[in-house]
């Protein structure tokens, strides 16, 4: 850990200086400010081997910009990512969703999840019909049949590791990651127990890339609850 922490402290300094030096010149300065972000992130937001580290890239712009927001404000817990984005004003956090939200790097192709057929049924019964005796909606009726989301702020969940998917899953069933209301993921994974959510997580990760990766646009399906909006006042 100490490593990354290291390193974490270094970036902060460079995101300060670049602050500084980009001035009205924000925009050409992009590139060189996301480099902070590369060593977790990859190369335009498209991931590392690190499971826990999540692929940006692609994702709707309004839902970046909501985990930025989240991680300044505490909403959610990384310290790292909540270090770094503490002094970070909005509209700069607004420009690098933006940056995140344009780039169409390759999904990664992931080795089978090590699942039981069983499982991985649970898994694919739970995204595309979800279970109405436990209270649970399908997650593609949110996150879409093709599962790449819906702007403004509702992310697709492909590209994402079942580690990773695993511990967001848990995070919202024990209070550690929350969104702005209405926070319907604590709702839904309010209603998953352990075993749901090894197999929405097994399967997940094991699905192919769609052949068009961007979010449906905003309104393409209405959805079960009304979430996956913007706070007032972001345009
Ligand atoms: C030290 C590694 C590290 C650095 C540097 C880092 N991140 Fe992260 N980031 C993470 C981890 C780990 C998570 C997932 C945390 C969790 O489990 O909630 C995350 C989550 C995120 C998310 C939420 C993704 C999602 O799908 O919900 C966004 C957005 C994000 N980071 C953006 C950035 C940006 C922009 C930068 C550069 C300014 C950055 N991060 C720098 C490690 C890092
Ligand atoms: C009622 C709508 C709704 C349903 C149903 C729904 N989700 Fe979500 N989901 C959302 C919204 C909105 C977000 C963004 C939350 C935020 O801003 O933090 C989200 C975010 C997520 C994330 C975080 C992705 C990331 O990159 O960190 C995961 C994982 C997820 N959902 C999984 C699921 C699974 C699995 C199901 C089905 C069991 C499901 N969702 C059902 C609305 C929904």
């Amino acid at each position: 850990m100490r490593p990354i922490f290291n390193r974490v402290l270094f970036l902060c300094l460079c995101l300060g200086a670049s602050s500084v030096a980009a001035g009205d010149d924000v925009i050409s300065q992009m590139e060189e400010r996301v480099q902070a972000c590369t060593p977790c992130h990859g190369l335009q937001g498209r991931g590392t081997n690190d499971p826990y580290f999540p692929r940006l890239a692609g994702k709707p712009a309004g839902y970046v910009f909501n985990q930025l927001t989240a991680f300044k404000a505490g909403r959610r817990k990384y310290p790292p990512m909540n270090y770094l984005l503490q002094f970070l004003p909005d509209a700069y956090l607004k420009q690098m969703a933006e940056y995140f939200a344009a780039q169409r790097p390759a999904l990664p192709e992931f080795s089978l999840p090590e699942a039981s057929a069983a499982v991985m049924a649970r898994g694919e019964n739970l995204v595309t019909a979800g279970d109405p005796d436990q209270g649970i909606p399908a997650c593609s009726s949110c996150h879409g049949v093709d599962l790449t989301g819906q702007e403004p702020a509702i992310p697709g969940l492909l590209g994402l590791r079942a580690a990773y998917i695993s511990a967001q899953l848990g995070g919202w069933r024990y209070g550690t990651r929350t969104s702005i209301a209405p926070d319907c993921m604590q709702v839904v994974a309010g209603h998953l127990t352990e075993e749901d959510v090894t197999a929405v997580a097994a399967w997940l990760s094991g699905q192919k890339a769609p052949s068009n990766p961007s979010p449906a646009p905003v309104g393409s399906y209405s959805l079960p609850l009304a979430c996956g909006s913007q706070p007032e006042g972001v345009k």
